[in-house]
């Protein structure tokens, strides 16, 4: 069977620039309409110029594909999103349209595990800001009550969201002898509890316990402000909030009120409410590392990320069923 009934290659709108391994395995199928312009992301208004006349679309988190793009693109059979989440688009308005969505899960839950841990222990031992430290001149000698941190080797770690990046961390917690304390919606299996030594724990008795707060929680409209002024206030004074999942899973202003009052000690973002602008009282904190979106930026996984997109809108137009599907609703295709 092949979803390619028009008999010749389709067409794919790519997005933005993305790694070359994900184009040149679209080209060995597809004709490819690429953003060649690094680091420019097309308007809405752009996207809507460009959509027409394409088979598929190869897009990226940045890309807010909405009801209103999607009646723009009335060739489109397949949306890949190169990211694991896909909160960018409007997966009832595909699925009711029939549009088959997929992500990129598996390949980079290593790298932002890795990333959480960055930011962990950055906050911790006050990295970024020891670096501006150092760079302003005010280094003038080993001090020792200079840029003091908190302990991580044998703290609590509680891990928000306990899915494929949220069980990575608690993995690498093993190594730094840490209890780890875990939330989600279901407890994961007893032999998963065991190899991480985790235990389930209700939000608000791991928010109240927990000295490094790591936040892997898709985002959906129950997830939105999960961390508020509530939730921080619960915190220990002395703990952390990391952040790699997305923006708005915590309530920005709210942070920024709580690291500048003490209410915790720090805080390590990749993500942001409203990326690309971040609140402008986080970017006065000191206590605060601020990423600018890299967890899963490193080169072996976006390479993987990039293929793995490319990889599911081949699957399409062969007949097969797209592994990463995110709306199985869809298949098979009417
Ligand atoms: C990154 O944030 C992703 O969802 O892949």
């Amino acid at each position: 069977m092949s979803n390619n009934d028009a008999g010749r290659r389709p067409c794919v709108l790519v997005t933005q620039a993305v790694p070359q391994a994900g184009l040149d395995l679209l080209h060995t199928f597809a004709d490819v309409d690429a953003n060649s312009d690094e680091g420019t992301i097309w308007s809405k208004v752009e996207l809507l110029r460009r959509l027409p006349g394409h088979d598929a679309l190869y897009c990226l988190l940045t890309d807010t594909i909405d009801a209103e793009v999607m009646a723009a693109m009335p060739d489109v059979r397949i949306i890949a999103n190169m990211a694991v989440g896909f909160n960018n688009i409007d997966i009832p308005e595909a699925t009711r349209r029939g549009i088959p969505v997929t992500n990129t899960p598996g390949v980079l839950t290593d790298t932002t595990a890795d990333f959480a841990w960055t930011l962990l222990m950055a906050a911790a031992r006050r990295v970024a800001e020891g670096d501006r430290f150092t760079r302003a001149g005010k280094f003038h000698g080993w001090g020792p009550l200079m840029l003091l941190g908190g302990e991580v080797t044998g703290g609590t770690l509680g891990v928000v969201g306990f899915g494929r990046i949220g069980q990575a961390v608690a993995r690498r917690a093993l190594g730094f002898n840490m209890k780890v304390l875990y939330y989600d919606i279901h407890p994961v299996d007893a032999a998963v509890e065991h190899e991480l030594n985790a235990r389930f724990t209700p939000l608000d008795d791991l928010l109240a316990q927990a000295d490094f707060v790591s936040l892997h929680v898709n985002y959906t409209p129950e997830t939105h402000h999960l961390i508020n002024a509530d939730s921080l206030g619960r915190m220990k004074r002395t703990a952390y909030l990391i952040n790699t999942a997305r923006g708005p899973v915590v309530d920005e202003a709210a942070l920024a009120a709580a690291l500048h009052t003490g209410t915790i000690a720090g805080a390590g973002l990749d993500v942001y409410e409203e990326e690309p602008t971040v609140h402008p009282e986080l970017l006065i904190c000191e206590n605060v590392v601020l990423a600018p979106h890299i967890a899963s930026a490193t080169w072996a996984t976006r390479n993987a990320m990039a293929t793995m997109a490319a990889a599911n809108i081949r699957a399409y137009f062969a007949g097969d069923r797209p592994p990463n599907l995110v709306n199985p609703e869809t298949w098979p295709p009417k």
